[in-house]
């Protein structure tokens, strides 16, 4: 049987070119556009859509528009929307809304999607996907992740692929295996096609938590296909 030989290593720099105004210095959770750059080279062509659900500050997008490609993202938090908004060549694709409705929204058949969740560690009680406002489980944030997923199949084309940059959380003495378990949910509605793990580096040397964050100095880009 035919296997798709991608490479399952890649070193990146963890640099992000984009200056972003300083209200969102503090929590500056992107994706370096290096790693945008890649799958979108890897997977995609020019005029492609590409669909990001946790469009944050807007980094897919952007290296989207910067390739030509078509950028659709949805994004939760108001001044994250408008600062997309603001900065995107095509002002209607970025979405004030919660994934958890995707359906409710305009978003066109997709060829691709590359994201990454808000993350969860197992023991905190509030959820991420109501910017903490509400409280939550780790259970739950699980369940909802898959339903999120679930929307995104009804809007992706067949054969597709599906991106999703993850890493495990180390806090003191305790590892939630984030990958690991959103993996699992995932697959429940995409077919895993196998996980990239991805060397970050870094010139800096102050993140004492490695170059990612989080305990760690990788993270792990999960490749789905629509089949
Ligand atoms: C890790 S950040 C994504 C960063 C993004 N990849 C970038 O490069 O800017 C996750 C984003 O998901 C957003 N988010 C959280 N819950 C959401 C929801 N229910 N629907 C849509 N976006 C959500 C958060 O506000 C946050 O901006």
């Amino acid at each position: 049987m035919a296997v798709d030989l991608m490479s399952t290593y890649i070193t990146l720099p963890n640099v992000r070119r984009r200056k972003i105004p300083e209200e969102f210095k503090d929590n500056d959770n992107r994706f370096s556009e290096s790693l945008v750059e890649y799958f979108l080279e890897k997977y995609t062509k020019k005029g492609d859509i590409v669909l990001d659900i946790f469009a944050g500050l807007g980094t897919t997008l952007f290296v989207a528009e910067e390739m030509e490609r078509i950028p659709f993202g949805v994004e939760y938090s108001e001044a994250r929307y408008i600062y997309i908004r603001e900065n995107l060549q095509n002002k209607d694709n970025i979405i004030y809304g919660d994934s958890l409705k995707l359906l409710e929204y305009n978003v066109p058949k997709c060829d691709f999607c590359i994201a990454s969740p808000i993350y969860m560690n197992k023991s905190e009680t509030e959820n991420p996907y109501t910017a903490y406002t509400t409280k939550g489980t780790y259970k739950q944030y699980l369940e909802d992740t898959r339903k999120i997923y679930s929307n995104v199949k009804k809007k992706m084309k067949h054969n597709s692929k599906i991106v999703v940059e993850v890493s495990n959380l180390k806090k003191d003495d305790s590892v939630t295996t984030l990958a690991w378990d959103i993996g699992k949910e995932i697959s429940k509605i995409f077919h895993f096609e196998g996980e990239i793990v991805v060397n970050w580096t870094s010139n800096s040397s102050e993140n004492k938590d490695g170059f990612y964050g989080y305990g760690y100095d990788h993270s792990y880009c999960l490749v789905f296909s629509n089949k």
